[in-house]
């Protein structure tokens, strides 16, 4: 090591050495600080596992954890079509939240409307075709999950539009600041935030909230968390 080191020096002037040691921090830092982010997609979709318990109102459901095709929650109901465009559904627990959450939001002027909530299996891998043949797969992979990798199928995620009535827009409504940092209260959390998608597998959504429970979703809310860390922090 000693010798190496030396004929390094020696072979370099000074200067170039010293640049090339720089180089060599510059990258270990680099490593240090990307270790977790799965750049390359590596271990998305690789060694999936199937879900023995779908119906937990916990249950992750990722690009590792996978429903069955057949998995249908029983326990659906349809969300007021005051807080939802027709015909949407979630399980009766976050439904239920649901309509309390867009219900006080209402009483501030605000107006939250879930535009997606369960989708079947079905419906799932249409969507993610249609995805597919209109962007490429590779951007599709980044928006839309496979067909049983949807936690849209669990009946506990939502997607919500704004006064603007627009999903992809909810960022710049004015009501997402305060879904930001109420939707907790009512068990629901942020999914897929931003600078976590080397985590989640999916791009920022502004817009998908999932059901977790008050207690759960405080935690992830007041630590930043998302479902995938609270299950290595936690469980
Ligand atoms: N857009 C989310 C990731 C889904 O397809 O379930
Ligand atoms: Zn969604």
């Amino acid at each position: 090591m000693f010798f190496a080191y030396t004929v390094l020096v020696i072979s370099m002037n000074e200067k170039r050495f010293r640049y090339a040691v720089y180089v060599v921090l510059v990258i270990l830092i680099l490593l240090f600080y990307t270790k977790d982010i799965d750049l390359f997609g590596k271990n998305f979709y690789k060694n999936i596992k199937s879900i023995d318990h779908p119906e937990a109102i916990m249950v992750l459901v990722n690009k590792t954890y996978k429903l069955d095709d057949r998995y249908i929650p029983n326990d659906l109901e349809t969300i007021s079509t005051s807080y939802a465009y027709e015909n949407k559904q979630l399980r009766k627990e976050a439904k239920e939240a649901f309509e309390s959450l867009s219900k006080e939001a209402e009483t501030l002027g605000f107006r939250i409307i879930a535009t997606s909530a369960y989708r079947d299996y079905d419906y799932q891998k249409k969507l993610f075709e249609e995805y597919v043949a209109d962007k490429g797969e590779v951007y599709a992979l980044e928006c839309s999950a496979k067909p049983g990798h949807s936690e849209h199928q669990t009946g506990l995620a939502v997607d919500v539009a704004g006064s603007n009535d627009d999903y992809d827009e909810f960022e710049v409504s004015m009501e997402f600041p305060w879904m930001r940092e109420n939707a907790h209260r009512y068990g629901f959390i942020l999914r897929y935030p931003k600078g976590k998608e080397g985590i989640t597998g999916f791009k920022y959504e502004p817009w998908h909230y999932r059901y977790v429970g008050v207690e759960i979703a405080n935690i992830i809310y007041e630590e930043g968390l998302t479902l995938e860390e609270y299950y290595d922090k936690y469980l």
